[in-house]
């Protein structure tokens, strides 16, 4: 089956649109220009730490932690440490090695799992794997199972790179794929082997940074990197991903993403200095946002660092023009007409998204 083209999209939409011509559409949309300046307000750089990796497009990890903050960063040593004190902080040896970023996002992850162990609470579900192709076409997460259940996973060594709660890795376990998957975090994936288990699911999790794995090579016929690329340094992690791939390997990513150009926008002095302070009380509301001080959108340049050792782009779509930037992504008929728009504009679309999902098949040059 295609994907859906522009045509049944938009009927797909007006559709949609006479059904939901009511005053709950109407809140909804209200609500979603309120949810603008929320999001678009925690996605904008938090620190000068922050600016200055966007500004610079990284790669050297900085400091900007006073003596103070260490010194109260100290705190009480972590249940999960072994020993030792790095940089002010409870380091164990397994982390003597992390670069100054990872070790950021390590702390950063370690405290998101422990403040989110409740997701053991709630039922798992798998629906996107069981669900109808493009049933929910204007969702990136669901496009990417229609696009993996087209693949066949049975008995193939897939790799789950930056697996956070393991929700990847426990669909494509239960789509028959012999899966590892990995991540920085201990906290994450005690989460990520507690549902496995409980799903009584085989998977092998395992510690480590994506930059330097240690499996061997030449071993994944797949490789699933969502929301993770974005934390990494990305020549890095590229070099590891296809280090470990078959020749002919499929890898798929669903991350976000800004054009450098829609950057520049988000980042203007007007955007950064007045409206997202003057909206600061009211965006906030008491929620902590789910950002690191180092993770930054893919951009144009990682799209094509990444599809550099592709022989072949076998998927490449964008998703989020409004939707997570000046709406939030709750409101399925808004989402629609966002994908409907960039599926309207597909020749100019990354520029506008603001998210990309790629599926590509390595390519291994022999030495
Ligand atoms: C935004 S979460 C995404 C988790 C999961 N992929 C998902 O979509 O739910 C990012 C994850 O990447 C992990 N991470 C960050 N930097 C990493 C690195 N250098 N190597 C491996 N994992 C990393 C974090 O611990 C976290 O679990």
């Amino acid at each position: 089956m295609q994907p859906p083209q522009a045509r049944e999209i938009f009927s797909a939409l007006i559709n949609d649109a006479l059904r939901s011509i009511s005053s709950k559409c109407a809140s909804n949309v209200a609500s979603g220009f309120v949810g603008l300046a929320k999001d678009e307000f925690l996605q904008a750089p938090k620190t000068r730490h922050e600016v200055y990796v966007r500004e610079r497009y990284d790669r050297v990890p900085i400091m900007d932690k006073s003596p103070k903050d260490l010194e109260n960063a100290r705190g009480t040593p972590d249940p999960f440490m072994e020993r030792g004190i790095i940089k002010g902080r409870y380091m164990s040896d397994k982390h003597a090695n992390l670069t100054e970023r990872q070790r950021r996002e390590l702390e950063y992850h370690r405290e998101h799992a422990k403040q989110h162990r409740s997701i053991l609470n709630r039922p798992f579900s798998y629906d996107v794997i069981y669900a109808k192709k493009h049933s929910r076409w204007w969702n990136a997460a669901w496009e990417m199972y229609s696009f993996l259940n087209t693949q066949e996973l049975r008995n193939k060594k897939v790799l789950v790179v930056g697996c956070g709660f393991g929700e990847d890795a426990l669909r494509l376990a239960k789509m028959g794929a012999q899966v590892e998957a990995l991540d920085l975090s201990p906290e994450s994936l005690s989460v990520a082997k507690e549902l496995a288990s409980r799903e009584k699911l085989q998977i092998s999790f395992r510690e480590m940074p994506v930059e330097t794995m240690d499996y061997e090579s030449d071993i994944f016929d797949f490789v699933v990197a969502r929301d993770i690329l974005h934390h990494v340094d990305i020549p890095a992690a590229m070099n590891e991903i296809i280090r470990t791939s078959k020749n002919g390997a499929l890898f798929v990513v669903n991350e976000v993403y800004t054009h450098s150009f829609t950057d520049r926008i988000r980042h203007s002095a007007f955007v950064e200095k007045k409206l997202y302070p003057a909206m600061q009380s009211f965006v906030y509301e008491g929620e902590q946002p789910y950002i690191t001080e180092d993770e930054r959108k893919l951009t144009e340049k990682d799209v094509a660092e990444i599809v550099k050792p592709l022989k072949k782009i076998v998927l490449k779509k964008h998703f989020n023009f409004l939707v997570n930037r000046v709406a939030p992504d709750k409101y399925d008929f808004l989402s629609k007409i966002d994908r409907a728009i960039l599926a309207a504009t597909n020749p100019i679309a990354h520029i506008l998204g603001g998210r990309v999902l790629l599926g590509g098949v390595i390519e291994k040059i022999e030495n």
